[in-house]
Order: C-alpha cells, then structure tokens, then sequence
C-alpha cells in the first residue's frame, strides 16, 4: 500500500532528523545560559496573550528548519484558503468558516450576514430572560436554564461559563447535561422548577442519540410536572442547523436559532450554540469573547510565522511529535475557572487530528494527532506530575497561567502563580545525582541511606513546556486562548496534511451502539458476534426484562 511519509513531503525532513539526534540531549538550561536573551527571543505577545516558548528543547537552527517546512506546507496559503471560504473540509465539500462567527467589522459576505441576524435574534432572548420577560407556562420567570448538547454542543460552551464564573451576570444559573445516561439528567432535574427552567436543545444535526433522548426525557419530565403540551413552546429553544427536524420535534420555528454546514461541531461555541454563555455571562461579555477571539484570528492571518503564536504552538507540538517521539502533551491551566479547558482542547485536537490519511486518502506513516490530557493546577500536582518529572515518557506541556486573580485572596494567587512557573522550571532543571546525594549528605543522612535512595531522588529534567500567560482571565483573554488552540490544531492538519475538520471515525461506534440497542430490543442476539460482546449483553437483557 501507498504511504506519505515526511521525507518525500519536506526537504527539511532529514535536517530535522540530525537536529533532533543533537538536541534530544542537550541541555535546556545550557541554552539559557548561552544565550542571555532567550526568554525575549522566545516570547511572542498578540492579542493580549504571553506565549513563552523559551524552555523547549529548541533552538534557532531548529525552528528555522521547522519555519522552513511550515513554508513547504504552504501554512500561509492555508490560513488564506480557510479565511477567504475555500471548501477545505474536503471529504464534506464544505468551507471551515469558524472564523466568520466572530467577525467583528462590517462584512457583506453571506455568511456574516447570518451571524449578524442571528446575533441580533440572540440579543433579544437574552435580554427577554434577563429582563424577565420571557415567562414559562404559568406566567413565571426563568431562574435556570439546561443546555443539552454533547461533543462540540457542550464542551465549549460548557468550558466557557465555567471559565467566565467572575462574568455570570446571575440572573439564570446555566446547567449542562449531555451523557446520555440517565443519571445526569435526573440528578439535576431533582434541583429544578420546571415552571421556571428553560431548556436548549444543541444539535447541529438534531439527530445525536444522547441529546435527543436527554430532549424526550426533559419533555416528558414537564408535561409530568404541570406543564400542559402547548405551554412546552416556553420551556424549550434549539440551535440546529436542521430546522425541519427540530421542528418535528415539537420545538416551535420561532424559538429555533441556526447554524450552518460550514461550522464545525467543535468550532461552534461563537454561534447560537453559544447561548447559554450568553445568558450567563450577558451579550456583551459574549461579544468580548468573541472580539478577543478575532483579534487572534488577525494576528494568525497577518504575523510572520516566526512571530505568529498558534503556528509556532504547532510548530513545537510536531517537532516533539515526528522527531522526538511524543504521543501526549499535558494542558495544565493554573487557574480553577479553566478546569475544563483540557476536556474542551481534547475533542479540538482529537477529534480534529486523529487521522491515518492524507487529504486525498492515502495512508500516512509518520505521527498525527496526539493525546491530550490534563488537569487545572495545582492539583496534577499531587497525582500525575510525579511521571512528568520521573516518568520514561517525554510529555510536552502547556502551562496556563494569570498574572491576576478574580478573587480577594491574593496570597493565594501568589502560591498558585509560583507553583505554575516552579514546576516549568523543575521539568526543565530536574535534579542530578550529586545534588541528591548532597543535600541528603547535609541533612545526615548514612552513606548506605544515601547509595540506595540517591537513584529515587534524580530527576532527569530537560522536560519542555511552554507557559501561556495572561493578565488577568476575562472574556476577551479567554477567546484569545481558544482561537490560538484552533489555529495550532489547524497548523497542525496542515503540516500533516490531512482534514482537521471532518471525524468520520465516530461512526462506527455509533452504528455497532445502535445495533446492540436493537439486539436488546428484540432479544434477537447476532450468533456471529464475539462470546464476550452475546454473553454481556444477554446478561443486560436477563437484568432488565422490562427494556426488552
Ligand atoms: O459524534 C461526534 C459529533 O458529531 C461531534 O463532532 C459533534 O460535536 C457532536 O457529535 C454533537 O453533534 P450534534 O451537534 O450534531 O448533536
């Protein structure tokens, strides 16, 4: 079988190779201390956002030859060809206009026009929930809205109202559901007055199983509950780019808000699928959001490479990942709003560069998407930075950190913010032998004592991360941050070639989910399946007479 590999693609390829044999093991700090301006030298500031890339196991020969490649790639003509609408998703025919969703001046194209209308439409529920004008079936005001979505129609919206909590205007309080299991849904409608809750129903294609039976299930738990079947217009509202089938649904025309073919699930918080932030944290700080996220977009449209944040932030992941052999990189945010920003950068980069073909199908045999993963500091702390620091694997991180709190307790914000940079800092120093065996010769201990735990206490160090720093988290920082990650992902793709922006790999799971379903349904279990998946679930079917 035919395969792409990176040396026929880039004549840097071979370069890279020597670089990475020479740099692997070179130290981080020697570079440092060669090169007293290395920190600025590796600074990149745009849109309000710090990227210090200096402790990465890089040097000026080396993103040459990485700007060199990204020139090969054409990275500058991609970015053109996905701002000016090219249909780029080209296993869809579609274009990738995320971007336009936050468009803030004055634009006559097509598809900024029907951002502008529905922003307005946005704008005028906003403001009928928040003034209380928009009343449920007995004439009362919304206190709690439930956004059910799942993947791209609840991560980032999701992500944001948690990250925006010192921006919530309280006047509803927003909740999620998006499991399909029951538990979610009932858990908080336990919380809930039915006669004040409004739902949204997320679904881009409005026939995502999750979110449609977490739909029924919130119907049905109204009309239970008082609410008569023509009250149901008041309680429920659906972002969908198919309006036929939200309306089959039952949800009326006038409470439906779209979207459209050339927004991606992931890509869409900027849209209606953005409402629940809006009712959290009011239109304008969703505008904010929306402009700081534009103000990326420029930059990574207008900056040279070399000085351009989210190309530089893929150039590094694929260097660690097709010449220095990492396949996961950490997203560590030191800051607690942000804790579900590692989840939301999972489905972005996952979903978007888990791929093993180029763009026109054919097997590729280098390394893609990687796995991401991480936690808000300084919890890692205290479980998984322990294999970050001593672990056999090379792991690249992304330190986010704020140089001021929302909060009154600024001591503690100094613990968080000295946390964050010590732990770069000790990735990057570790610890050698003879300093270990010193301080524990220091502290008194034995020379057998010092023989058998000197090899525990070495910290190899020369651990790379990079370190994302804002002023303070607000609205604008925060779509900065987002918008910079997509457009990494999107250097990525095209670095490697492939769509970032179709996921048929979700399929199959779907179809084998919907024929187990069946299988329970009618008893009837395939006798072709495997012994493990017929004796699972005919033990669900003997538990469970009643589903069947
Ligand atoms: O199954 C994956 C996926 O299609 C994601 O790409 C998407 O974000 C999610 O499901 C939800 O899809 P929808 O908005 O159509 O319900």
């Amino acid at each position: 079988m035919q395969t792409k590999k990176l040396a026929d693609l880039y004549t840097t390829h071979q370069s890279l190779q020597d670089a990475a044999a020479k740099l692997r093991h070179q130290p981080i700090q020697g570079m440092f201390k060669d090169d007293s301006n290395r920190a600025a030298r590796f600074t990149l500031n745009a849109a309000g956002l710090s990227f210090d890339y200096s402790k990465n196991l890089i040097d000026a020969a080396t993103l040459k030859l990485l700007l060199e490649t990204a020139e090969q790639a054409d990275l500058k003509g991609a970015i053109r060809r996905m701002m000016r609408g090219e249909a780029i998703n080209n296993t869809e025919d579609r274009p990738v206009l995320h971007t336009a969703l936050r468009h803030v001046e004055e634009s006559k194209t097509e598809q900024h026009q029907v951002v502008q209308e529905t922003l307005k439409k946005m704008a005028g529920l906003v403001e009928a929930v928040h003034g209380g004008k928009w009343l449920g079936h007995g004439g009362e005001t919304i206190t709690d809205v439930v956004n059910i979505g799942i993947g791209g129609s609840d991560l980032g919206p999701r992500m944001v109202v948690k990250a925006l909590t010192p921006f919530h205007s309280g006047h509803v309080k927003v909740h999620f559901v998006a499991n399909v299991d029951g538990a979610e849904i009932h858990d908080l409608c336990q919380a809930l007055n039915p006669a004040r809750t409004l739902f949204l129903v997320a679904s881009k294609s409005f026939s995502t199983l999750e979110t449609l039976e977490n739909s029924l299930t919130a119907r049905r738990w109204m009309l239970e509950n008082g609410c008569p079947e023509n009250g149901l217009a008041k309680h429920f509202i659906a972002m969908s780019s198919k309006v036929d089938k939200a309306m089959e649904f039952g949800i009326a025309e006038e409470n439906i808000y779209p979207l459209w073919d050339w927004v991606g699930g992931r890509y869409s918080l900027w849209s209606a699928i953005g409402i629940p932030i809006a009712l959290a944290v009011g239109m304008d700080n969703f505008n904010a959001l929306r402009s700081g996220a534009a103000a990326m977009d420029k930059h990574f449209t207008e900056a040279p490479l070399e000085r351009n944040i989210p190309a530089i932030m893929g150039l590094l992941m694929y260097w660690y990942s097709n010449y220095l052999g990492t396949s996961t990189q950490a997203i560590l945010p030191y800051a607690y709003h942000l804790q579900l920003l590692p989840a939301y950068l999972q489905q972005l980069e996952m979903e978007s560069n888990g791929k093993s073909v180029t763009r026109d199908g054919i097997g590729v045999d280098y390394q893609t998407g990687s796995i991401v993963w991480g936690t808000e500091g300084t919890n890692g702390q205290h479980s998984f930075h322990q294999l970050l620091h001593q672990g056999t694997s090379l792991i690249p991180v992304d330190f986010i950190a704020t140089l001021a709190a929302h909060h009154p307790y600024g001591h503690q914000h100094k613990f968080l913010f000295a946390n964050c940079v010590a732990q770069s800092q000790a990735l990057m120093t570790g610890r050698d032998r003879e300093t270990s065996e010193a301080e524990m010769r220091a502290q008194g201990k034995s020379d057998s004592d010092i023989v058998a735990l000197a090899p525990h206490k070495v910290h190899p160090g020369n651990r790379p991360s990079n370190m994302l720093l804002l002023d303070k988290l607000s609205p604008e920082t925060l779509g900065a941050v987002i918008a910079a990650y997509e457009h990494k992902v999107y250097t990525l793709g095209v670095l490697w070639q492939i769509n970032s922006f179709d996921q048929w790999g979700v399929e199959l799971g779907k179809i084998l989910g919907t024929h187990v379903a069946n299988a329970i349904d009618t008893t009837d279990i395939p006798g072709d399946w495997d012994s493990s998946t017929q004796t699972l679930v005919r033990r669900f079917i003997d538990n469970n007479p009643e589903l069947s």
